[in-house]
């Protein structure tokens, strides 16, 4: 644990498999699979920072003009709120707006398995907010609830945001899991603030994760660019395209990376060989697209209701608050 003064970042005793580990069960699966968590390396990070200025990708800007609009609402809404975790923090810009409405002494427990984002970002709000104090976990959010319950309790009540739709990256048992967990460790006044993408037509989403830069080909790529560096891998970049598209059926964005050619693509790091065919995809992510009906089933099976709904004034994204 590192400690100075009001920052604690705290990481994982715990974190199941590495890197390694999954890329190797990941790449000798049938249908080949990297976890999106691994996209967050501190490039990985840099690039989403540049995604979220896209102007395809309308994410960020719809959600920042609803926190923005209804700050003082749902600041409100989160009460006597003394302790703040949020899931997948990592620049934490959205979060300020609600900071910038909560009064009094604030706990504030990011969770991320960026650990540089977690640093920089924890230092950041100690110096814009005097009154708060940064108790960072280097964690994967589907593990954080145990952290929580080994933490302190606060003198008020605990909210959890989960913000940007990042739930969206989980498939619905793996999201189920994660509410169980929560509603395990928090109390009958507690809070999730939990903002979720909205379905809509596949000409607004589909640019969204195909943008004209080519920012999202890079975030994508840079998994094999990770492998290379971190695992000795010998990916050729130029061999392997980005591709995202909309299934209607499952409500999701998926992502892939594409095999331009036959290949065998050698990992040192893992004494591992991988073969492609021309046209195989590695699949690299979900990203659900939701509605009421989704996010009550999720997070009602775990035992939380929909008690508010905020959204901004095109409709595309929502911030639910749940208890
Ligand atoms: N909340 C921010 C960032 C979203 S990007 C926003 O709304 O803009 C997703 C963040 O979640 C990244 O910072 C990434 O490092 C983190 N992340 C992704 N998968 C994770 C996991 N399994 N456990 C913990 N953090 C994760
Ligand atoms: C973090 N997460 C919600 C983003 C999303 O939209 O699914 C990650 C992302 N992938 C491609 N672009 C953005």
């Amino acid at each position: 644990m590192a400690e100075t003064g009001r920052f604690t970042l705290r990481r994982s005793p715990d974190e199941g498999p590495g890197f390694a580990e999954d890329i190797r069960a990941g790449l000798t699966a049938v249908r080949k699979v990297i976890p999106p968590r691994y996209f967050y390396d501190e490039l990985g990070s840099a690039l989403f920072d540049a995604i979220c200025r896209l102007p395809e990708y309308y994410v960020t800007r719809a959600e920042n003009e609803l926190l923005g609009g209804y700050r003082r609402e749902i600041a409100a809404a989160l009460g006597g709120v003394r302790r703040l975790v949020e899931l997948g923090s990592g620049s934490a810009r959205k979060t300020r707006l609600l900071l910038d409405e909560l009064a009094g002494p604030l706990e504030y427990v990011p969770v991320d398995v960026d650990v540089s984002m977690l640093q920089r970002t924890g230092h950041e709000l100690l110096v814009q907010y005097p009154s708060l104090t940064v108790s960072a976990l280097s964690y994967d959010f589907r593990r954080a609830a145990r952290a929580v319950r080994s933490m302190a309790a606060p003198s008020g009540s605990t909210s959890v945001l989960f913000l940007g739709s990042t739930i969206g990256n989980l498939d619905a048992d793996e999201a189920t899991a994660l509410f169980r967990d929560l509603r395990a460790v928090l109390n009958p006044g507690d809070t999730v603030l939990l903002g979720a993408d909205l379905r809509k037509p596949k000409a607004i989403l589909e640019p969204a994760y195909n943008d004209a830069l080519g920012v999202t080909a890079a975030f994508n790529l840079n998994l094999l660019q990770r492998i290379n560096r971190e695992l000795g891998g010998q990916f050729d970049l130029r061999s392997f395209a980005h591709r995202a598209f909309f299934d209607d059926n499952l409500s999701r964005i998926e992502m892939h990376l594409v095999s331009l050619r036959e290949q065998t693509v050698r990992i040192e790091g893992l004494g591992l060989e991988v073969s492609f065919t021309e046209g195989e995809t590695i699949h690299t992510e979900n990203s659900y697209k939701y509605d009421d009906e989704m996010i009550g089933a999720l997070t009602g099976k775990a035992g939380f209701r929909i008690e508010k709904k905020w959204m901004d004034t095109k409709g595309w994204f929502a911030e639910y608050l749940l208890v």
